[in-house]
């Protein structure tokens, strides 16, 4: 059993949660369990500002959601942004809803809610000028500048439906995108910095765009006044158009279910999946995880350092905190530039209260020493938060001690993009916390373990992370496929939502997150599919085969390992220069992130007599542990394990 962290009285002083000790948790739990419509009718409509006012709760259940995707709040119509910004105007006007810090330190500015409403009106009315209408999507390819959040919530005002793709991915990447959504409008930079380093998010998106017929309109915001190339009757300045555009004051109604974004995300098989959020669940849930969660109060200065192309960055850069009126940062450069210190001299400066960033960040500078942290003044911190792989306890311990200073909590938050918000977590006044366990289900999330036989575990053990009722929150279905969403999801355990993550649950019902049991990679909190990378792979002259897995990798996490069978008539035969090939051509069409760690030839794949790899051989070599591979009788060829054994690579 590990150490329990009560919570600190710093924590607990001055909060106005509902959920004050686990007893309040447990109440407020066991509430929406069994009265789920009663639950989130409340929460909805204390939360935003509806149109029309729902009296339909949850509608739809996992036993046929193949017929009838999940509704909630099915009847009320509403626009997401005039509860992000609308109604904060006669309260909060003055307010900062978002500071900015760019890449050098100390640069930036800021946008009072008053100031990023008249901003998102005039870009929705520069993007209704463009053409776009209800319904249509808009890609947004963009870096971490405040223009990001005001491009998303334009396209919120007009109910079109954004798409953000990370500004790490590739041409290749990007115009798969575009095409899968049908996208008519793309929203990019000039280039994006970071880390001093520029991003030539335009000149990608050029490439992306050649040849699409789609996308009649490329809007561009001026970042840093590089040359960039330039399609006339397509390309148009942010800054010619936007300020002078009749702004959007009457945001466009939707119904609570009409989509209001598609984000991209990485699964076992295949290309990426568009899972689609919808309005009035994704924002009730949103407000409702980032308030209670963090027990987030007027004054909080509040500063998620992830990335506006993932759904960290939707749900609590943007969505949950504009929406719950705070101040919510937004920052554009790394945890390392100009040095470790940079997250802490952005928390001194901007006195920051609460913080929340990926353990692949704190092991990276836990590397780097205490002096980097103990240098800034952090008293303002009082609730830091984690998500995206599993924590480690020695970094868990690390950023309680050393950069909480034993003040504060930890709230080590586990979710991902399809379930919209935050899922398993401490609740910061709440809950005693125990380093690398994510702790408790929120309300409206209830786990099931599945053991191998696909049965729920009662009580303590460790199997297959379902949930078992639907919330707010979740993923609707997959852009244009919905059999993909309920055969991805749903068919492996019917009637039950399946995370694709292991779990364990200790005697106090406490949850430890295991991390993937499918073929998703977690590297530094990047999601990719093992299939990705093989399908680049095998494109790749030389190689005949290719698998990839994962490694436990000290920073990162997991690393990339792959296994490649070369072509008989290969010119390249050395590891090393096919390694370099194999990234060149990961980087070219997944994205700058992708890249393989380790590379190893072998003579063949271990296959079985009916062709299918056996991947938990490829998994146990690739971890270290080449004496527990278990039962290989089942084999076409045996005698390639024994090879695959002695030619294993490793990082040490
Ligand atoms: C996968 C989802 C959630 C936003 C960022 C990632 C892993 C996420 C935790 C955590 C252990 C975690 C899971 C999950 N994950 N948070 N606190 N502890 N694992 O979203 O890209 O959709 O990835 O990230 O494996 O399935 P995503």
């Amino acid at each position: 059993m590990s150490e329990t962290y009560d919570v600190p009285p710093r924590v607990r002083a001055g909060s106005r949660s509902p959920i004050q000790s686990l007893a309040d948790w447990r109440a407020a739990w066991l509430a929406a369990r069994d009265d789920p419509d009663a639950t989130w009718l409340r929460e909805t409509t204390s939360r935003l500002a509806w149109q029309k006012a729902p009296s339909r709760g949850l509608e739809g259940s996992f036993h046929d959601i193949a017929e009838a995707p999940i509704r909630w709040f099915s009847d009320g119509e509403l626009n997401i942004t005039e509860s992000c910004l609308d109604r904060h105007l006669a309260t909060r006007g003055d307010k900062i809803a978002i500071p900015w810090e760019g890449d050098e330190p100390g640069a930036g500015g800021q946008l009072s809610y008053r100031e990023l409403h008249q901003e998102v009106c005039r870009a929705a009315g520069a993007l209704r000028a463009m053409g776009v209408q209800k319904g249509e999507r808009v890609i947004i390819y963009m870096g971490m500048v405040p223009e990001a959040a005001i491009a998303m919530l334009a396209c919120a005002r007009l109910g079109a439906v954004h798409s953000v793709v990370f500004g790490g991915f590739s041409a290749e990447a990007l115009r798969d995108r575009v095409r899968d959504c049908d996208a008519s409008v793309v929203i990019t930079q000039d280039q994006g910095v970071r880390g001093g380093r520029p991003i030539p998010l335009k000149a990608t998106c050029d490439e992306a765009l050649e040849g699409e017929r789609g996308v009649t309109a490329v809007l561009v915001f001026q970042r840093t006044g590089a040359d960039v190339g330039w399609v006339d009757g397509r390309d148009v300045w942010w800054h010619d158009c936007v300020p002078t555009a009749e702004p959007v004051t009457e945001a466009v109604v939707c119904a609570a279910e009409d989509p209001l974004f598609i984000l991209y995300t990485s699964g076992s098989t295949g290309r990426p999946k568009g899972v689609v959020h919808t309005c009035g669940g994704y924002l009730t849930w949103a407000s409702y995880t980032h308030e209670v969660v963090f027990d987030l109060r007027e004054d909080d200065v509040y500063a998620c350092v992830a990335d506006v192309g993932w759904i960290t960055g939707h749900t609590y850069i943007v969505y949950g905190p504009l929406c719950n009126g705070a101040t919510t940062l937004m920052f554009e450069s790394t945890p390392l530039y100009p040095d470790a210190g940079r997250y802490w001299d952005l928390v001194a400066r901007h006195r920051v209260s609460i913080f929340y960033t990926a353990p692949t960040a704190i092991r990276a500078l836990a590397a780097q020493g205490d002096d980097f942290v103990t240098r800034y003044d952090l008293s303002s911190l009082r609730v830091l938060g984690t998500v995206g792989e599993p924590i480690n306890p020695d970094a868990w311990r690390w950023y309680r001690e050393v950069v909480g200073a034993g003040r504060c909590t930890i709230v080590d938050t586990w979710w991902q993009t399809e379930t919209g918000g935050i899922a398993i977590t401490p609740i910061a006044p709440a809950t005693p916390v125990r380093p690398g366990s994510a702790t408790l289900p929120n309300p409206a999330i209830v786990p099931v373990l599945m053991d191998d036989q696909g049965r729920p575990i009662v009580g303590p053990g460790e199997g297959r992370l379902c949930l078992a009722q639907p919330w707010p929150g979740m993923a609707r279905t997959v852009w244009g496929d919905h059999p993909r969403y309920v055969s991805t999801y749903f068919s492996t355990f019917p009637g039950f939502y399946f995370t694709g993550d292991g779990c364990r649950r200790d005697g106090d019902g406490y949850h430890w997150i295991t991390g993937r049991v499918d073929d998703v990679l977690n590297v530094s909190g990047h999601r990719m599919g093992t299939a990705e990378f093989e399908a680049v792979l095998v494109g790749v002259d030389s190689i005949a085969e290719a698998a990839v897995v994962g490694f436990p990798h000290a920073l990162k996490g997991q690393g990339v390992y792959a296994y490649l069978v070369l072509q008989p008539d290969a010119d390249i035969t050395e590891p090393e220069a096919l390694h370099a090939a194999a990234n060149a051509a990961c980087r070219q069409q997944i994205g700058a992130h992708a890249r393989i760690d380790l590379v190893q030839l072998v003579p063949g794949l271990p296959k079985t007599r009916s062709g299918k790899v056996m991947r938990r051989i490829l998994r146990k070599v690739a971890e270290g542990q080449p004496d527990q591979l278990g039962d290989v009788s089942t084999l076409a060829d045996p005698s390639v394990v024994a090879s695959i054994v002695a030619g294993a690579r490793s990082l040490s």
